[in-house]
């Protein structure tokens, strides 16, 4: 069997391994055998490399270690990962440790490649109508900034949320993370910001929530209150400011609505300093911080998020210089979003190639929403990843899972396939996982495990 160790080019995923590539949970011997057990899989991309590990978010060469496996098996116990390594090895040391037996369901791959499950850590996925009369308008001409003056834009989706009640939203909400499932989402970001009220923010919610146990993926919430002004405030910016610090950040945490709070920081939108306001009372609140910057004009919101230590800057696609180092020298993690500049027709994607290169953390996402992106497929994103910022395939499959985990601090529960964590992957109709980027607009997907649960399986080929 030739194993992953025989290359050493970084860049295509595969790194020299000192260790071994077999990997067995600590103490697997205590509560008996692997509920799963995938074999005969072709590629597996563990995106567990141990001497990583401990430095945090991958960047630079690490960016492309997927901790690749040929010819490997996966064994699953408790919803968690038990053992990934070379089959012969894993099924060597659980007949050691914790033996496969009656109970052990066993399903084979056909050569087929396995991923962990996509992190999409950028949504906003609850609302109600699509905007498709707005792309027209783009497509003829308009741009974003000026559909949004005349009414369109996020004050669209603003009205139509606060005419519709939960359950609508819900329903609504479920069918599309149900879509996103079974395009290899495992677990999913979602942000509020179409309802602008102290009730419609708690009502969208509350709405994910719902949406995303309905539809069967994990959700990490974040209260975008501060999306935009909405129009009973147009007149009165600074007391919307008001509102979000008095008002909608301590419901948010004090009823549990969501983990995060999140600004879009640009100068037409919320300044630095009133971004900082908000950051800083969800901080004090025991809110995680993200921002959405640097994404119309070069402003500062990268290097606002690295000084007040957010998890994560996203969009970026106008970061300059002093922003990209900023950001090389925190823990935040850079996340792009290539299918918004796609969906908008702009020509200029964030310079990710420039941001890999000078250390920044970096993450992909979709930024799902009626406006400026209706792609909720995470394979398509690594094909514009790949294609139009230079990221190579490696470094996209990293970007969109392990660096999306410590986008969304979930890093010690998904992201990668490592001993412990939940057993959330993804069975590929190919055996390569380059097939993913490389056949853009094809859905790849041929299974969906979460928490070691079968929510999509297609017979092998
Ligand atoms: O991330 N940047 C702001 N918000 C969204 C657009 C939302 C909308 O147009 O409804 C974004 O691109
Ligand atoms: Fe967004």
């Amino acid at each position: 069997m030739k194993h992953a160790h025989d290359s050493h080019d970084a860049r295509d995923g595969r790194r020299a391994h000192d260790g071994p590539l077999l990997h067995l949970l600590p103490g697997a011997g205590d509560e008996g055998g692997p509920d799963l057990l995938m074999t005969g899989i072709g590629q597996l991309c563990t995106l567990h490399v141990p001497e990583l590990e401990a430095a945090g978010p991958r960047r630079g060469t690490g960016l492309g270690a997927l901790g690749l496996v040929d010819g490997a098996a996966l064994a699953v116990r408790n919803g968690r990962v038990l053992a990934t390594g070379p089959q012969s090895e894993v099924l060597a040391a659980l007949a050691q440790a914790a033996p496969v037996g009656p109970r052990t369901r066993v399903v084979d791959a056909g050569g087929r490649a396995v991923i962990p499950g996509f992190v999409d850590p950028h949504t906003h996925a609850v609302f109600g109508r699509w905007r498709q009369d707005e792309y027209e308008r783009r497509v003829r001409g308009e741009t974003y900034l000026e559909i949004a003056a005349a009414g369109g834009g996020i004050n669209a989706s603003v009205r139509d949320l606060r005419g519709r009640d939960e359950d609508e939203l819900c329903a609504l909400a479920a069918s599309r993370l149900g879509e996103m499932l079974s395009w290899g989402t495992t677990t999913v970001e979602i942000k509020s910001g179409y309802g602008l009220s102290p009730d419609d923010e708690a009502k969208m919610l509350r709405a994910a929530r719902r949406a995303a146990r309905e539809a069967g993926l994990d959700a990490v919430l974040t209260c975008l209150a501060a999306h935009e002004v909405p129009p009973e405030y147009r007149d009165r910016r600074d007391q919307y400011v008001q509102l979000i610090v008095d008002t909608i950040l301590p419901r948010v945490a004090r009823e549990g609505l969501a983990d995060r709070c999140d600004v879009f920081c640009e100068p037409t939108v919320f300044d630095l300093a009133q971004s900082e306001t908000i950051l800083r009372r969800a901080a004090e609140l025991g809110l995680q911080l993200t921002v959405h910057a640097d994404e119309l004009e070069p402003f500062g919101g990268a290097a606002l998020a690295a000084r007040l230590g957010a998890a994560s800057a996203d969009h970026l696609i106008r970061i300059d210089e002093a922003g990209r180092a900023a950001l090389a020298a925190s823990s935040t993690v850079a996340v792009l979003l290539p299918g918004t500049v796609f969906t908008l027709g702009l020509k200029a994607y964030a310079p990710a190639r420039a941001m890999v290169d000078d250390g920044c953390a970096v993450a992909l996402a979709t930024d799902f929403n009626p406006g400026s992106c209706p792609i909720l497929a995470m394979p398509l994103i690594l094909a514009i990843a790949c294609t139009q910022m230079r990221l190579t395939p490696a470094e996209a499959l990293t970007a969109a899972t392990l660096n999306a985990a410590w986008a969304l601090g979930r890093q010690d529960v998904c992201g990668s396939l490592a001993p412990g964590k939940r057993a959330d992957f993804v069975l590929l109709d190919g055996p390569d996982f380059r097939l993913v980027p490389y056949r853009a607009g094809h859905n790849p997907v041929a299974g969906v495990f979460v928490g070691g649960q079968e929510i999509i399986l297609n017979p092998g080929p």
